[in-house]
């Protein structure tokens, strides 16, 4: 395969702020389904014509900075210590109160951090949550906060899915990328507890130079795990992130199409966060497959056409502030003196990112760009320009009525 893509001398944007996000995400249902008091599954927010532009999908609430993880990747910079800005529990509620004003069905709360076991008040929040009718899932960290008697009261409380990283196939890989030796067969642990205690899980991997050639290897482990969704995190230069490298191009084509082969034989669905370029590659091979139009958006991939960075997402920083992704960070409010609702469907920044016809360069003039997209925190991270294209997609888009490659 080949190399890794360096990032362009002076290509960070100044901005930097304590970015996003967590779990299970991008439009696939869990098979939870409905809950008591008429809260729908994960993905009841359906898009028109691929734009959500009444409500996000999905809201990731970072509720805390702090966690006992030090992961060399670490978007958030998460540190040991609860940041003294955070929300308190009653701006919780009021989030949530929020949440509300987007009208039925309601957007799903995703509950992330840092690690929001970090939270005493975190089955306070998730019950307050249900109560409201709001969906919750939960991405924690895989630490000794994790109990199976605090997972039994996150899933009381109404928690309906969870998810958990695993970068590496060995301890020796996944520790060196956590900070912390034990992590690796803590996850496994909690992947136990997730089963014992009814709680769907998916399992999130990070995709860089050094986690590609471990991928089968996570591949064949995630058959043990009884996962029902296997997210693939491609690497966002942002945060602790920018040390690391991204796969190439190339490669990362390589890489969708084989986890669609896989896709295809795998017990539990697949998906990619923050490379949506895998929906064009997936589209392409299903269509080549023979399946039609209807056929290709029943899938679980053609469910999440359209979601990405505020389109469908949007994201509430440990200290109120507001981003269309926690990978993005571009804060267009803050919940402590802005209303949720009016940002996210008013605010140049989110109204920008769900308007594809602005969108610049190869991404501007792709065929797929209402289904892609595109990574827009890719984008911004590369060129300071969120409506530029998404420098890790290789896709040429045909000009004039010729085939693109
Ligand atoms: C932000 S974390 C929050 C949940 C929890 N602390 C954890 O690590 O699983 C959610 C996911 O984002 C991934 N992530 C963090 N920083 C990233 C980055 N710079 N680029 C891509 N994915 C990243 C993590 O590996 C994790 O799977
Ligand atoms: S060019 Fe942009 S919109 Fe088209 S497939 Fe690639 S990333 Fe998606």
């Amino acid at each position: 395969m080949d190399q890794a893509i360096e990032r362009p001398a002076g290509g960070r944007p100044a901005a930097q702020a304590s970015g996003q996000a967590g779990a299970p995400s991008g439009g696939q249902r869990a098979p939870s389904g409905g809950h008591p008091g008429g809260i729908g599954p994960v993905g009841s927010v359906r898009p028109e014509g691929y734009v959500y532009a009444r409500a996000p999908m999905l809201v990731y609430w970072e509720t805390t900075l702090s966690c006992g993880l030090a992961c060399r990747h670490c978007r958030a910079e998460a540190i040991p210590d609860r940041a003294p800005d955070e929300l308190t529990t009653q701006e919780g509620f009021t989030l949530l109160d929020q949440i509300l004003g987007f009208g039925r069905p309601y957007p799903h709360v995703v509950f992330t951090g840092g690690d929001p076991l970090r939270r005493p008040d975190l089955e306070t929040l998730v019950a307050a949550a249900t109560e409201r009718g709001i969906g919750a899932s939960l991405a924690p960290s895989a630490t000794a906060e994790m109990t199976p008697e605090r997972l039994r009261a996150l899933k009381a409380a109404g928690i309906q899915t969870m998810s958990l990283s695993l970068d590496g196939s060995t301890a020796e890989r996944h520790d060196a990328f956590r900070g912390v030796p034990g992590t690796f067969e803590m996850t496994i642990r909690a992947a136990g507890w997730a089963h014992e205690t009814g709680l769907p899980l998916q399992v999130n991997t990070l995709v860089t130079d050094e986690t590609l050639p471990d991928l089968p290897a996570i591949y064949a482990l995630m058959h043990e795990l009884g996962i029902i969704r296997w997210s693939l995190f491609f690497l966002i230069s942002v945060g602790r992130g920018t040390a690391l490298r991204e796969i190439s191009p190339a490669d990362s084509e390589h890489l969708n199409h084989w986890l669609y082969d896989r896709s295809k034989e795998a017990p539990f669905a697949i998906k990619t966060t923050e490379a949506t370029h895998y929906r064009r590659v997936a589209i392409k091979r299903m269509t080549a497959d023979g399946m039609d139009e209807a056929a290709i958006a029943a899938t679980s991939v053609g469910r999440g056409f359209g979601v990405r960075d505020g389109n469908g997402i949007m994201f509430v920083a440990n200290n109120g502030f507001v981003f269309p992704s926690g990978f993005l960070p571009l804060p267009t409010g803050n919940v402590r003196t802005d209303d949720v609702v009016a940002l996210y469907r008013e605010h140049p920044v989110f109204t920008g990112l769900r308007d594809t016809s602005a969108f610049k360069g190869r991404c501007g003039r792709c065929p797929y760009v209402q289904v892609c997209g595109g990574s827009r925190a890719r984008a911004f991270a590369w060129t300071g320009d969120v409506l530029e294209a998404d420098p890790l997609c290789p896709f040429v888009p045909p000009v004039d009525g010729e085939r693109g490659h």
